[in-house]
């Protein structure tokens, strides 16, 4: 199937959100600007308690394609991440990277990823596409990742394999059609909602392996809140999508053996 064409990505805003991370921040601007000379860097710092914006000030003073955000305090990755957008769009981006800031995503792969993006309105970097993989990841963090993913498929129905993945492009005019000013999540949820919006809005969503690698300095964010969220929503979404394909296959007829009853 040939795919309309896209807009060239001339101007790419890199998002990092940290919280945390003074050793990783250098380390990762570096090799971001290293990779994607071209791309700018925005920095979206939650107050780190560790001085992590003040690294962050550091790095914008000495070069001018890196900004920082300066957030109140700790609002979870998707408000991180909505401010960045917001910020991305409005000085007209053509589109907005997300990459977390502990190598565990490697820059050194974006290129490919912008690459996909030339034919697609998202492209996510994906763990369990065959050729992606996960590197130094205890078992059970490989087991909840899994797992989501399998729950997600289930209610949701979703073709996609990694919808919680945090290594993404999306393209300035794709981020629009989302309706952001209504997203809620909070925690890593937020990408899951993403996914989940971009597939409902019938947008091109390509995955591309990579391999994630567990970060060798500071702390996971990942707790007990973040997983419990992600279950209320993911579940609260599923049985909403579950229920409508229901009514759907009702209005249909469903002694017809049309429409989507079928497939429950
Ligand atoms: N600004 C801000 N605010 N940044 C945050 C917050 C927050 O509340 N919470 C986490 N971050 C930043 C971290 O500093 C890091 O750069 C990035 O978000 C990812 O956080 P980690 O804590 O390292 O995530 P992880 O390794 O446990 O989780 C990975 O897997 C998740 C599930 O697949 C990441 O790839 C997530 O993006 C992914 O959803
Ligand atoms: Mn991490």
């Amino acid at each position: 199937m040939t795919e309309p064409q896209r807009a060239p990505l001339t101007r790419v805003c890199v998002l990092v959100p940290t919280y945390d991370e003074r050793e990783n921040l250098p380390r990762i601007v570096a090799r971001l600007r290293a990779a994607v000379p071209d791309a700018d860097v925005l920095v979206l710092d939650d107050a780190s308690p560790d001085g992590t914006g003040d690294v962050a000030d550091r790095l914008a003073a000495a070069d001018d394609a890196v900004h920082v955000l300066h957030r109140t305090g700790k609002q979870g990755l998707g408000a991180a991440y909505l401010a960045g957008f917001a910020w991305a769009l409005e000085r007209g981006y053509d589109a907005a990277v997300e990459i977390d800031a502990d190598g565990s995503h490697q820059p050194e792969t974006l290129p490919g990823l912008l690459r996909a993006a030339r034919d697609a309105d998202v492209v996510i970097g994906s763990r369990w596409v065959p050729g992606g993989s996960v590197v130094n990841w205890p078992s059970h963090r490989k087991a909840l990742s899994v797992g989501a993913n399998l729950y997600t498929r289930v209610l949701l129905g979703m073709p996609v394999s990694d919808a919680t993945a945090g290594f993404r492009v999306y393209r300035a005019d794709a981020l629009r059609r989302l309706g952001l000013a209504t997203i809620d999540s909070q925690g890593y949820c937020f990408q899951v909602e993403m996914t989940w919006r971009a597939v409902k809005a019938g947008l091109h969503v390509v995955e591309v392996p990579i391999e994630f690698v567990e970060r060798e300095i500071g702390r996971s964010k990942m707790n007990g809140d973040i997983v419990a969220e992600s279950l209320r929503r993911i579940t609260g979404w599923g049985v909403k999508h579950r229920w409508s394909e229901v009514r759907r296959g009702v209005a249909d007829g469903v002694g017809a053996g049309e429409g989507t009853w079928h497939r429950l």
